[in-house]
């Protein structure tokens, strides 16, 4: 299959490490030029100097998406790079897991500035110049919570909600345009996100986090978690020419966990 990825520039967030690294591999394997972001910035060097020694043209940039006010400067280094960005990947770390009402204020606002008005506010400065180039790609990291709730993770199973519903209605007025702009529904994945998650669940149930790990796997029907580079396979394919026809939809890679059809 020819992705078209070839020399395309890419900005995948949260990616120093777990599923937006993987994104990062993924597409620089397929020929693109990614540019990694997330807070850590020592971690970030050694991502990029790695990619960079296998020949990638790979670039990083130091940032807390949860901090809007930082965005525009975001967009503008994505963009001072390579001219154009053509590929947004929108992804964070998760939001807090835990009882339902267990939650401030202060806690709702970080996540929905983390989960969705980063994307929100990063999207909006990248895709005008997407649009006048004829092609881009928004792809938005979102959750199995979009389609079923999941319980202990309400902040997760309301803000992604709202991506949902921006992403669609913004895939609307860029189609024309060449620009396409989608979710992945990301199932349970091994990444240090599980470990976060299975440990809160393992302090309110008296259980070891490891026992706790294997009933979520336990219920997923193919009875295992995925590897971040089944979720990066999704997003490259999103990415590329193949997927040319595809806008405004919500990709489920969860290995038949939503029951749903
Ligand atoms: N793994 C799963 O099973 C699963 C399932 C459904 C949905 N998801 C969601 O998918 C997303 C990625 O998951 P993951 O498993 O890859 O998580 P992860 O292993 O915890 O990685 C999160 C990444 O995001 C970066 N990050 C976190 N907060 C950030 C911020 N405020 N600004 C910039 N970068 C930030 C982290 O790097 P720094 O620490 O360097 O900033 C890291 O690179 C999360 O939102 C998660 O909830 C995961």
């Amino acid at each position: 299959m020819n992705t078209g990825l070839k020399g395309k520039a890419a900005l995948i967030c949260g990616a120093s490490r777990g599923l937006g690294l993987a994104c990062a591999e993924k597409l620089a394997g397929e020929g693109a030029k990614v540019i990694l972001l997330s807070r850590n910035k020592d971690l970030l060097f050694e991502r990029v100097s790695n990619l960079n020694n296998r020949g990638v043209e790979a670039r990083f940039i130091p940032a807390d998406l949860s901090v809007i006010e930082e965005i525009p400067a975001i967009a503008k280094k994505a963009e001072a790079f390579w001219g154009n960005v053509d590929i947004l990947i929108n992804n964070a770390g998760g939001p807090p897991s835990g009882p339902n009402l267990s939650f401030n204020a202060d806690v709702w606002i970080h996540s929905f500035k983390q989960n969705f008005l980063s994307a929100e506010e990063l999207t909006k400065l990248l895709i005008p110049a997407m649009a006048e180039s004829g092609w881009g790609r928004i792809i938005n990291l979102t959750s199995i919570t979009v389609k079923q709730p999941v319980e202990n993770l309400i902040l997760s199973n309301s803000i992604r909600m709202a991506v949902t519903g921006w992403a669609k209605t913004l895939s609307l007025e860029f189609a024309a345009a060449g620009v396409t702009v989608n979710n992945i529904a990301t199932g349970y994945t091994l990444t240090e996100r599980i470990n976060e998650l299975a440990a809160v669940k393992a302090e309110q149930s008296g259980r070891d986090a490891e026992d706790v790990i294997e009933e979520m796997a336990s219920k997923i029907p193919m009875k295992r978690m995925a590897e971040p580079e089944e979720i990066a396979s999704a997003a490259a394919f999103l990415a590329s020419d193949a997927a040319s026809y595809i806008t405004g939809v919500t990709l489920p890679v969860d290995g038949g966990y939503i029951a749903g059809v």
